[in-house]
């Protein structure tokens, strides 16, 4: 959602602070400021809309400055406009604040700040921030003492810096629930909620806790708790690749990312299936490995993509290892006071690890007393840091909005952990080696089906200017075309919807006319003859036939208007090959319909509120 940048050093800021806002740009927003410091004064620049319009505005008379702060703003409180975006001032302009998060008990605090007189100019919960410092902010008070008693005061989530005129020497920034980094340069740190934006300037990097501070100056940074007591810093090497946060030869993140799916399934597999013992290793889940085996039944949880990769995993863990799988959307779950326990087991799935809905999830089945795993991509998440256990699908960052290589490495860990069960559980040495080779087939299987990217190319130029979209499938393929539809429905801002195709009767073919294309998964499984009626029920309403279909089906070809081929494997790996072409279906329309595929309207990567 929100991204924040801040540089204090000895070169010039903005133009770090607007690099380091560009890089945060795949995370989602609508309108983006700076707050500069120089000579004793703020100058706050901001505007609706993307960054280019802030750097064009920042072209003029901007003085030079090596302090600086900037934000990118997701709206929640209030619309995307000049006036709501960050920073927010006090009424002096002495203070200026940059937060990520939401301020729960705003309304309250404003209205006491209002009656002792402040004057706001904005709609937001952050602009209470900087009014509630300003108070506190007296002479003989420094801006940390200032901030430390704010936010005493707060309810809610935030990360946050605050720059003071009075005090141009230091950032001061904070931490509860929203992530904040301090990279550490040469007599210069940068501040950012998010290591992509620090990984050119530096590799060093520490994190702020929840409930932590710091006070961060040119050469130095100190952190303490809320209550001002010391912590020391545990500063680690970033990981992370520029180049992996580049979009190099390709036009947009989606497509790179699309077409790193054979290196990241690998990615996901490597050192974990053994190929050789037919066994799979997961060093995440060894402290856990008893529990796993002996759960009454798993509970799975995600938002979006990743609840399609629940639905998935559904499949998997009750067909191959007959476990019983319940599986919930994460916002829904503990609305419904689940009946769970110790006994049972919650895996959270978050690409981004940061996502409100999912950490509420995980909470409400901590506190009942179930065990609880994550399934996560962005190391030292929050999902990732308050799960008991789990199993990382290190797919690398995921700059597009819409998740691609995220879901299909989801699918692979979920099919390392069902193979893990099924082994302990028994079941054939000759069918588990039958399991182990098809996943391990499975890159070389992806790598055919972006070979047919053309194909795919020219169906989406026949179809971009559908209203609608109807995605069919069954069985493990039915959260496949939920997906494809998503997908649809997010990049290209066509309606879809995502059906089982036999439900397609209970309702939608209501919908069906000449002017539908339909989508449909058909794999040449057990329940293969059963799709092919759902086909024939669409052509017979004149629906126009996309057909998903294996190399050697012969048949499809006197059903479908158009096919695309996917190599076979076995039916429960079906969702990680399948779901490959609605991927380049969805981002060729996309395209063709001319819209930014990368930052699609009204989205953001993680979704940290609830
Ligand atoms: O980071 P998470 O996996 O927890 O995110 C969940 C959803 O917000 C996410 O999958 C969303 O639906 C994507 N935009 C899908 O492309």
């Amino acid at each position: 959602m929100c991204g924040i940048v801040g540089y204090i050093g000895t070169r010039s800021a903005v133009p770090v602070v607007l690099n380091g806002l560009r890089r945060l740009e795949y995370r989602g927003y609508d309108s983006a400021g700076v707050a500069l410091l120089h000579e004793g004064q703020i100058t706050v620049v901001k505007r609706a809309g993307k960054i280019a319009e802030l750097e064009a505005a920042l072209r003029t008379s901007i003085p030079e400055c090596t302090v600086a702060i900037g934000h990118t703003r997701w709206a929640t409180h209030g619309q995307p406009n000049e006036s709501n975006a960050h920073p927010h001032m006090d009424c002096r302009n002495e203070i200026a604040v940059v937060h990520n998060g939401v301020i729960e008990n705003y309304a309250a605090l404003k209205r006491k700040l209002h009656d002792a007189g402040h004057v706001f100019r904005s709609e937001t919960d952050t602009e209470v921030l900087a009014h509630l410092i300003e108070q506190f902010y007296v002479r003989d008070t420094n801006l940390e003492q200032a901030v430390r008693r704010a936010l005493t005061q707060i309810k809610g989530t935030y990360g946050l810096v605050v720059v003071a005129a009075r005090e141009p020497d230091k950032l001061v920034v904070a931490r509860n629930g929203s992530p904040l980094a301090i990279g550490i340069g040469d007599n210069e740190h940068i501040v950012a909620s998010d290591a992509s934006a620090i990984v050119e300037h530096t590799r060093r990097v520490t994190y702020l806790e929840d409930g932590e501070m710091a006070v961060v100056t040119c050469g130095s940074f100190s952190i303490s708790t809320l209550a001002d007591v010391p912590v020391e810093n545990f500063v680690q090497e970033l990981t992370l690749n520029l180049q992996e946060i580049e979009r190099g030869e390709y036009e947009h993140f989606m497509l790179k990312e699309i077409h790193e799916q054979p290196d990241t399934i690998r990615n996901a597999m490597r050192g974990r299936l053994i190929v050789e013992k037919d066994e799979v290793k997961l060093g995440g889940l060894d402290h856990v490995r008893d529990t796993v085996l002996g759960a009454k039944r798993i509970v799975i949880v995600g938002c979006g993509t990743s609840w399609h990769a629940a639905l998935v995993g559904e499949y998997l863990m009750e067909q191959i290892a007959g476990v019983p799988v319940e599986v919930e959307y994460s916002s829904e779950f503990r609305y419904r006071h689940p009946i769970i326990g110790s006994g049972d087991i919650l895996f959270a799935i978050s690409q981004s690890g940061e996502t409100a809905d999912t950490l509420a999830a995980m909470r409400e089945a901590k506190v009942k007393g179930a065990t609880v795993l994550g399934i996560v991509n962005v190391v030292g998440s929050t999902v990732a840091r308050e799960s008991q256990g789990g199993v990382y699908i290190h797919a690398g960052p995921e700059i597009g909005v819409a998740s691609t290589k995220a879901f299909t490495s989801q699918l692979t860990v979920l099919a390392l952990i069902t193979l893990m069960i099924a082994r302990a559980k028994g079941v054939s040495r000759e069918k588990l080696s039958l399991l182990v080779r098809e996943l391990h087939e499975l890159p070389e299987k992806v790598e055919q089906v972006l070979r047919t990217s053309d194909r795919i190319k020219e169906i989406a130029q026949k179809y971009k200017g559908a209203t609608n979209f109807l995605y069919l499938g069954r069985g493990a393929n039915f959260p496949v075309a939920l997906e494809g539809a998503l997908k649809l429905k997010e990049i290209s801002y066509i309606h879809a919807e995502g059906y089982p195709a036999a439900e397609m009767k209970h309702g939608p073919i209501a919908l069906i006319d000449e002017q539908m294309p339909v989508v449909v998964i058909a794999p040449k499984d057990a329940i293969y003859e059963k799709v092919i009626s759902n086909i024939q029920e669409v052509r017979a309403r004149k629906g126009r036939v996309i057909a998903i279909a294996n190399e050697d089906d012969h048949e499809i070809e006197h059903l479908a208007e158009d096919i695309v081929r996917v190599p076979r494997t076995y039916g429960f790996f079906g969702p990680i090959i399948n779901v490959i072409p609605l991927q380049l279906l969805a981002y060729y329309i996309a395209v063709a319909r001319g819209v930014n595929v990368d930052q699609p309207r009204n989205l953001a990567k993680s979704v940290s509120v609830e």
